[in-house]
């Protein structure tokens, strides 16, 4: 069980949800499930839309990987370059900011934060 918990300037107040460690459902899954309005458009890791920024609340450095999609899509954005790809491979940390699509929750208490605007994470 993970603790996953939304920050925005849509929302009145952060939001906190549950999510049972070992599926596989996508930080924007967990979010439409709930009602949280992360913008999205394609679901695919093709258009940055649902740039998010996340930050384990535990101190656990560990996250789910990088694919190769947000790869793209975060260095296209500005968002990551290739020592933040190189560090997350190495020692299996997880950059700051994630496409919400393709991040899949782990056993991790995190807290997600995004703009409300497509491709901007806070
Ligand atoms: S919704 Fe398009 S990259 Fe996530």
């Amino acid at each position: 069980m993970a603790n996953v918990t939304f920050s925005s300037p849509l929302l009145h107040q952060n939001v906190t949800v549950y999510s049972v460690a070992g599926d596989t459902h996508t930080i924007l899954a967990v979010a439409d499930a709930n009602k949280i309005p992360i913008p999205h458009d394609c679901k695919d890791g093709e258009c940055g839309s649902c740039l998010i920024e996340v930050e384990s609340l535990t101190g656990k450095t560990m996250g789910s990987l990088l694919t190769e999609k947000e790869k793209i899509q975060l260095k296209s954005l500005g968002k990551l370059t290739a020592e933040d790809i190189r560090r997350a491979e190495i020692q299996d940390l997880t950059p700051k900011y994630r496409l919400a699509c393709q991040y899949v929750v782990r056993d991790d208490d995190i807290l997600v934060k995004f703009s409300g605007e497509p491709g901007g994470a806070n």
